[in-house]
């Protein structure tokens, strides 16, 4: 491997920078992107901030009315005038914790049935230390992966106006094989980054799999990001971020695929998962191939604890 091709490699960390995205975004299609959203509802998690909220921006840009998720009001509030300024219709924020099911269930509620055209799960978070939910839950495998899919299920039960999703995963998924116990928080010693890992992969293997059982009705995909200077990264990772600061991209940069994802009418690989706007093999590294009676008792159990039905996910 020549160093432009190693550079160019998805799976390797000097392509997650800047650079990176510089030497792919030369060969993006502008016209892929010169697409008329008006009239077409869309919903972005963590739209109030780093990549969700420059994803924002540029769908409001192109005439979408968008619905920005997340905890924090006076911040949410904040974000919906900025995306507004972008926008031919008012951005609206709506205060939703994904990671728990009384915030979620009270949401769904209060939007009504089928509120979306389009959807962007791209909330997560990487905390340092174990936390249980209210619903009984480590955090990192409610927030990024079961409350999403609840709150998806109780908008849109049978995808009858939500024929995309786009989940924002992460290359820190590359190196970690699917653990079931890692993922839903049962190991011993809690590891933030491997916990986050886990349910980075999930979100893929859920994307591919509900795209199988619904598509071609319901495409569902999936991406990851590279590395974006965004709050999160700083806060949840300070010392990589010290040192990566001046090649990571920045939000606009790191939400563009998810952005190309959401508004293209480009033709895409149903289920697939993303990078730089074009689609990868996510199980490349050996030992990360995920199994067909692994797969189908992860979403047995991300069922269960969704309280969802199981054909929502998969058949
Ligand atoms: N930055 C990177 O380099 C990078 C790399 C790979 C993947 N990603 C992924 O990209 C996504 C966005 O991250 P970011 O870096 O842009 O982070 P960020 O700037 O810190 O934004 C995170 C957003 O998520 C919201 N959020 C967090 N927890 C939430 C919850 N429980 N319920 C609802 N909203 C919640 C936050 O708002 P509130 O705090 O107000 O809730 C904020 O709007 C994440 O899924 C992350 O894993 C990022």
């Amino acid at each position: 491997m020549n160093l432009s091709s190693a550079l160019l490699a998805p799976f390797v960390p000097a392509s997650f920078g800047r650079p990176g995205f510089l030497a792919r975004a030369s060969s993006f299609r502008a016209s892929d992107l010169e697409v008329d959203l008006t009239g077409v509802a869309i919903g972005v998690t963590g739209g109030t901030s780093g990549i969700g909220l420059a994803a924002a921006q540029a769908l409001a840009a192109r005439g979408a009315e968008l619905t920005l998720f997340g905890r924090d009001e006076r911040k949410g509030e904040l974000a919906a005038d900025q995306v507004s300024r972008s926008a031919r219709t008012r951005a609206r924020f709506v205060r939703c914790d994904v990671g728990d099911f009384a915030s979620v269930d009270e949401v769904a509620r209060a939007l009504g049935p089928r509120p979306f055209d389009r959807f962007v799960h791209n909330a997560g978070i990487l905390p340092s230390e174990r936390r249980v939910t209210a619903d009984g839950l480590e955090a990192t495998y409610a927030t990024n992966l079961v409350g999403p899919l609840r709150l998806e299920f109780l908008l849109d039960p049978h995808h009858e106006r939500l024929r995309r999703t786009v989940w924002v995963s992460s290359g820190g998924m590359y190196l970690v094989p699917l653990d079931l116990r890692e993922l839903r928080g049962q190991t011993k010693r809690f590891d933030g980054v491997r916990a986050y890992a886990q349910t980075k992969r999930a979100q893929i293997l859920t994307a591919r799999a509900m795209s199988r059982a619904h598509g071609p009705h319901l495409a569902a995909y999936s991406m990851h990001p590279g590395w974006v200077d965004t709050p999160s990264v700083e806060s949840s990772l300070p010392r990589f971020y010290r040192v990566t600061r001046s090649f990571l991209r920045t939000p606009a940069q790191g939400a563009d695929t998810a952005v190309w994802l959401t508004a293209t009418a480009a033709p895409l690989e149903a289920g697939g998962f993303y990078f730089d706007r074009e689609a990868h093999d996510f199980e490349l590294v050996p030992g990360t191939r995920t199994s067909v009676e692994l797969e189908r008792e992860l979403f047995d159990h991300v069922a269960r604890d969704a309280r969802i039905d199981r054909a929502f996910i998969s058949t």
